[in-house]
Formats: structure tokens, C-alpha cells, sequence
């Protein structure tokens, strides 16, 4: 943890979603280490509670509840017992999401693309409806959405994945735009291959991890805490004039 109270985040109330795994959870640990009071939210209680658990132990201030993104009600109950618990919300990152099997386009089905935007695109909706408001009471805030290189760039499957991604990306730069003088800075992260259970499964195989690192010039993965930190410095003051903005957090892959 900061301890010495000098962390980019100090004492400010952040709600993560999606932190039960992968780049929540690593954000949960980077968030706390900057000094911020941490919401941990996601569908997994037992993984937030574990987790929760592991930061109280190095002196974080931590809160956890299981949500899931995609109901609207739950969500504004989300923010409603961060609003009542901790007086405020600071800044939020709206990180929950899924992917999708690799598929041609022509073969996949309506429950792909459903289970897909619902999450990523309806799920980030939910989100920043309720934490705008809170933030709008509260004088202001920062928002993180998760996009991907997916909402840069498109790769030979996956069309609602992509899809959705551009999605954030849109959601981001509206709320932007419409909030930016009631002092809330909206911005997105675009990971590039990042590891999380999935993907560490996913790369071994062989040929789908030669295929991966060959395909960002850096030719590895990040580690889950390489995206947070991102994440965290846009939640941060040293954003201050950065909004509507995508950082994408890639080792150069949409750069070539
Ligand atoms: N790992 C990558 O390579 C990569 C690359 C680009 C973007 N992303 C994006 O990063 C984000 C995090 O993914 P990850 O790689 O850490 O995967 P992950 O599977 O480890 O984490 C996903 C998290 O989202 C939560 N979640 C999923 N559906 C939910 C729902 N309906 N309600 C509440 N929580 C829900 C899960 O419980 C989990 O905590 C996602 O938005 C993903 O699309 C990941």
C-alpha cells in the first residue's frame, strides 16, 4: 500500500467492476496501492470476498459486492451502497466484460451477439447512468471504461466482440463530451492481449500463443497490473485535461 498517504489516489472511493479476475483484479491491488478506497464488484462473491480479504491484510479500505452488470436495478444498487457506506463516489472503472468463442461471423448465433453487448455495451451503460449521477451530487468524478485493441481495430473473428468494444469507445467519448463542465472526466483503456484465466488458457496451445505475441511488437501479453496502472492515472488528477480519450495499453499493436 502508499502507506506514506502520497498515492496518485489517496483517500478517493472507487468502485471497480469486473474485479473478481484478470485486469479487475489487478486494478483492485493497483488502486489500493495508490491509496484509494476500493468497491470491488463483479458475479464471483467467495473470488471478492478472497480478495477483499488479501487487502485489508496490507491496510487498504476495501468494500465488495456481487453484481451483475447487465441488470440495470443492480447496478444502481451498486452505487447506492457506495454512495451510503463511503459518502461518495470518486471515480469508477467499468471493466466487466466477456469475450467471445472464436467463430466465423456467418456461424455464430443471436445468443453470442446477445450475451455479448449485453455485457459489454448495456453492461457500461448501466454503469455510467448511475455513476454520473452520484458524481453530478458529488461535484464531480472520473470514469475508466474497458475497451480493447477490438475497439480500435478489427481481427478476423469475432464481429459482436469488435462490435461492442467500438461501443465503449462511443459511450466514452458521449459521456465526455455531455459532462465535461460538470467536471467528469470520461475515458477508455484498450488493452491489447492481456493475461487472465482465458487467455493464459488460451496461450497454451502453441500455435495460438506464437500467433498472439507475434502480433503486438512488444511480443508478449501485459500483465493484468500493467493495464491498471493506466487505468488508475486516468482516474487520477494527473488527468485533469484528458477526457474522451482512448489510451490504448498494447505494447504497439495498434500502432502497426
Ligand atoms: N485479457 C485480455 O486480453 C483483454 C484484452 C482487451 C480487453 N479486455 C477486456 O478487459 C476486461 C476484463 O477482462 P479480463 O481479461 O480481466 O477477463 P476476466 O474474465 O478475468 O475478467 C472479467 C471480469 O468481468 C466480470 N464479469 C463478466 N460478466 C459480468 C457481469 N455480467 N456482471 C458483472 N461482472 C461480470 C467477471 O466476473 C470478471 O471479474 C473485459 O472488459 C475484457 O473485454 C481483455
Amino acid at each position: 500500500m502508499s502507506g506514506g498517504g502520497g498515492g496518485l489516489l489517496e483517500g478517493k472511493v472507487v468502485l471497480i467492476t469486473g474485479a473478481s479476475s484478470g485486469i479487475g483484479a489487478g486494478a483492485a491491488r493497483v488502486f489500493a496501492e495508490q491509496g484509494a478506497v476500493v468497491v470491488l464488484a463483479a458475479r464471483r462473491g467467495e473470488r471478492l470476498r478472497e480478495l477483499a480479504g488479501e487487502l485489508e491484510g496490507v491496510g487498504a479500505r476495501v468494500g465488495w459486492r456481487v453484481v451483475d452488470v447487465r441488470c440495470g436495478d443492480e447496478v444502481r444498487a451498486l452505487v447506492e451502497f457506495v454512495v451510503e457506506r463511503y459518502g461518495r463516489l470518486d471515480a469508477a472503472f467499468n471493466n466487466a466484460g466477456v469475450g467471445l468463442e472464436r467463430s466465423p461471423l456467418h456461424l455464430l448465433g443471436d445468443d453470442a451477439y446477445d450475451t455479448v453487448m449485453d455485457t459489454n455495451v448495456r453492461g457500461v451503460w448501466n454503469c455510467m447512468r448511475h455513476e454520473i449521477a452520484a458524481m453530478l451530487e458529488g461535484g464531480g468524478g472520473a470514469i475508466v471504461n474497458t475497451s480493447s485493441v477490438g475497439g480500435l481495430v478489427a481481427s478476423s473473428t469475432g464481429a459482436p466482440y469488435i462490435a461492442s468494444k467500438h461501443a465503449v469507445i462511443g459511450l466514452t467519448k458521449a459521456a465526455a463530451v455531455e459532462y465535461a463542465q460538470a467536471g467528469i472526466r470520461v475515458n477508455a483503456v484498450a488493452p491489447g492481449l492481456t493475461r487472465s484465466e482465458m487467455v493464459d488458457q488460451w496461450l497454451q496451445v502453441p500455435e495460438a500463443s506464437r500467433r498472439a505475441l507475434r502480433s503486438a511488437p512488444a511480443q508478449r501479453a501485459a500483465e493484468p497490473e500493467e493495464v491498471a496502472r493506466a487505468a488508475a492515472w486516468l482516474c487520477s488528477e494527473q488527468a485533469s485535461f484528458v477526457t474522451g480519450a482512448t489510451l490504448a495499453v498494447d505494447g504497439g499493436r495498434t500502432a502497426w
